[in-house]
């Protein structure tokens, strides 16, 4: 953590973290600040204005980076800032070479979740309750990723079950599938503290269970749900309104990105969209969405 975030208080930290994964569940990542002196954040350090001063900086990267500007003016804008690369490379081990049968995937994610043990690789270990390791059909061909565990998830130790799991449920049904039909994993498998977003340690770590469950399943469609899930994906960070709308490649499968559930539940109007992707994931399923009643 830096030195500026740790000069916050943790109402205002994670007022802050919030809005930035807002923004970055927009697909906007770049955030600039400009260099303070330390002498200057340990005088401030006692005082809330360096909070102010980082809100400020928040709405200033809000006017610079809002969608219905020109993708190329987030990055022209103080140019003389301190800049987090929006292509950022993340490490990915090599895809394991023979496929699992069918009937053996749930012994070989068995493996995977016996070699997890109770895990203390990362920071992260301190704070959970359940590790979450995955939930869903082994043989599925349509598999969902997620960020990682929340609260109720840290509590039942499975994925999804909280009110983000309940709008990933309706989308599932609205696909016309039961939610024990398709995989569903996240990039991290214990809860972040406050929910925050995992650190690129966290997630390097942790993640390469993810890849391992993905080559035991070797499920046709991979859906990304949100750009923590996509980063780790495609190995790299990019901003997520670039990534919708078409099929990547990953691991032998085709990946789909989306909008995380909790950045739709916090702007429903953004569902279209969501299904929009849904429904490229289905037509390379070859699955046609249930009549209405
Ligand atoms: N959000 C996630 O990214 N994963 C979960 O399992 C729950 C909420």
């Amino acid at each position: 953590m830096s030195e500026l975030a740790r000069a916050l208080d943790p109402a205002t930290r994670e007022a802050l973290a919030q809005r930035i994964r807002f923004y970055r569940d927009l697909g906007l990542t770049e955030f600039y600040r400009r260099p303070v002196e330390a002498s200057l954040i340990e005088a401030e350090a006692a005082s809330s204005s360096e909070a102010q001063q980082v809100a400020d900086e928040c709405d200033q990267a809000e006017s610079v980076s809002a969608p219905s500007q020109p993708e190329s003016a987030e990055h022209q804008i103080h140019a003389e800032d301190e800049t987090i690369s929006t292509r950022k490379s993340f490490p990915q081990p090599p895809q394991i070479g023979a496929a699992v049968a069918p009937g053996e995937r749930a012994a070989a994610l068995q493996l995977i979740r016996d070699d997890i043990g109770d895990c203390v690789r990362c920071a992260l270990h301190k704070g959970r309750n359940k590790i979450v390791f995955a939930d869903g059909s082994p043989a599925a061909r349509l598999m969902f990723v997620g960020e990682g565990p929340g609260a109720d998830e840290d509590a039942q130790g499975l994925p999804f079950v909280g009110r983000a799991g309940q709008l990933l449920n309706n989308m599932i049904s609205a696909m016309g599938l039961k939610r024990g039909e398709v995989y569903i994993a996240n990039v991290v498998k214990c809860r972040p503290p406050g929910n925050r977003t995992p650190e690129p340690e966290e997630a390097n770590i942790c993640s390469q269970f993810l890849f391992r469950q993905i080559d035991v399943v070797r499920p046709q469609v991979l859906v990304a749900l949100g750009a923590t899930a996509a980063t780790y994906l495609l190995g790299a960070r990019q901003p997520l309104a670039g990534l919708r709308g078409r099929v990547h490649s990953v691991r032998g499968c085709q990946l789909i990105v989306t909008y995380h559930p909790a950045y739709l539940l916090r702007d429903p109007r953004q569902k279209k969209e969501a299904w929009a992707d849904l429904q490229i994931a289905m037509a390379e399923l070859g699955l046609k969405a249930p009549a209405r009643a």
